[in-house]
This record gives structure tokens, C-alpha cells and sequence, in this order.
């Protein structure tokens, strides 16, 4: 072997290793989310899922992939501060309730912003809950000012609350999620992506649903061809 092949093997493994780390953080952080609040941290399992699918469609450069595969897994991890009482309330919130759990966006932002590797994502995690007509929170952005990882994120985040059971109603089908999903696109959702979405067979995502292990592990996703490597 080459003193180039050497070290290009060196620097690959390496690289594995360092990916391996990253998804270790990555797990630990979800794990502690799951700790507290175990419907999240499977919601956030599946979102991660469904954003890659619909991200892979896009299309979105290979690098970006892996911010997204990040911020989806993570969207949600500032609930950690919420209140069990509000986070786990058996009913629908009310409305000073639902300003406390709006905060979860700016939490989330807070606690990624200042780890280097999850810097880009903590951008996407501020901003999954704009709406594409401004009329979403926490900065009211519009359009294209709304990071495309969000405008995507959104969708699948979407999809999986439709797709669950609430203690106050029961789960929606697959076809009344999509049918939802269209009926939002150009206020709630990106009308792009929302035809992007639509155009993967309502099978892939009840398959996707069934197939995600548990316990999660990102390297799953990975294996499954889901996450770049
Ligand atoms: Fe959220
Ligand atoms: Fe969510």
C-alpha cells in the first residue's frame, strides 16, 4: 500500500470514528428527551425519518442531509424545559399554556447554538414552526426567509402529529394526513415541497412507520440507507 493509500485509510477510519462520536452525542441528548417525555422522543425518531425521505426527494446536497438527519432528531429537544404538566397535559392546551410551550423553539436553539457540529442545525430548530405565509412563531419569517431544513422538517413533524394518537382524538389516515398536508400548502407549508412530498406513494410512509427499531439508534437510519455515511 501507498503512503497516500495509507493515510486516505487512516483518515477514513477516522472519520468513522468521529461520525460514530457525533452520533453518540446525538443519541444521548434524544435519550435524555425520552427520559422525560417518551411520546417526544419516539415523535422525534420518526420525524427524523420522514424529513430524510422527503429531503432525499428535494433534492438537498449530501452535507446538508446530515444537518437535517441532526435537527430533525433534535427539533423538539427544547421540550426538556417545558413543564410535565403542559408537555404531557391529557387535552388540548390553553392559550398561556401554549405560549410557554412555543418557547421549546428558542430553548432548543440555545442549548445547540454553542456545540460547533450542531451550529447549522440549531438554525433549523428555531424555525420549524414558521409557517411558509408568516403566520408562524417564533419570528414570524416568510417564504424562502425560513431555512429550507425547516420548511421540510415541518412536513414530516406534521405528518407524524396527524399519524398519532391524542388523548382528545383519535389518529388520522394516511390519506387524511396527505389531503391535510396539500390543503396547507401556501399558508402552513412550502407548496414545493409539499408536491415533493406528494409525489412518494402513500406505501413508503406506512412502510417507513413499521420498519423504525426501537430502541433508535442513528446508525439505523444509516444502515437502512436513510443517513449519508
Ligand atoms: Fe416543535
Ligand atoms: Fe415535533
Amino acid at each position: 500500500m501507498s503512503e497516500v493509500q495509507q493515510k486516505t485509510a487512516q483518515l477514513t477510519d477516522a472519520l468513522k470514528l468521529l461520525t460514530q462520536a457525533y452520533d453518540d452525542t446525538l443519541e444521548a441528548l434524544g435519550s435524555a428527551l425520552s427520559v422525560k417525555d417518551e411520546d417526544t422522543g419516539a415523535h422525534s425518531q420518526r420525524v427524523t425519518a420522514y424529513t430524510i425521505s422527503i429531503a432525499k426527494n428535494v433534492p438537498v446536497p449530501l452535507p446538508y442531509l446530515t444537518v437535517l438527519a441532526h435537527a430533525a432528531f433534535l427539533h423538539d429537544i427544547g421540550k426538556m424545559a417545558i413543564p410535565d404538566k403542559i408537555l404531557r397535559k391529557p387535552g388540548p392546551l390553553d392559550d398561556s399554556e401554549k405560549v410557554i410551550m412555543r418557547t421549546h423553539c428558542e430553548i432548543g436553539y440555545n442549548m445547540l447554538t454553542r456545540i460547533p457540529f450542531l451550529s447549522d442545525a440549531a438554525e433549523i430548530v428555531l424555525a420549524h414552526h414558521e409557517f411558509f405565509d408568516g403566520a408562524g412563531y417564533p419570528r414570524g419569517l416568510r417564504g424562502e426567509h425560513i431555512p429550507l431544513g425547516a420548511r421540510i422538517i415541518s412536513i414530516a413533524n406534521a405528518l407524524d402529529a396527524m399519524l398519532s394518537d391524542r388523548p382528545y382524538r383519535n389518529a388520522l389516515r394516511m390519506s387524511q394526513a396527505r389531503e391535510e398536508i396539500r390543503r396547507c400548502a401556501g399558508t402552513q407549508f412550502d407548496p414545493r415541497i409539499v408536491e415533493v412530498f406528494l409525489s412518494i406513494p402513500e406505501t413508503h410512509w406506512i412502510e417507513l412507520r413499521e420498519s423504525l427499531g426501537s430502541p433508535f439508534r442513528l446508525t439505523h437510519l444509516r444502515n437502512m440507507g436513510l443517513v449519508p455515511n
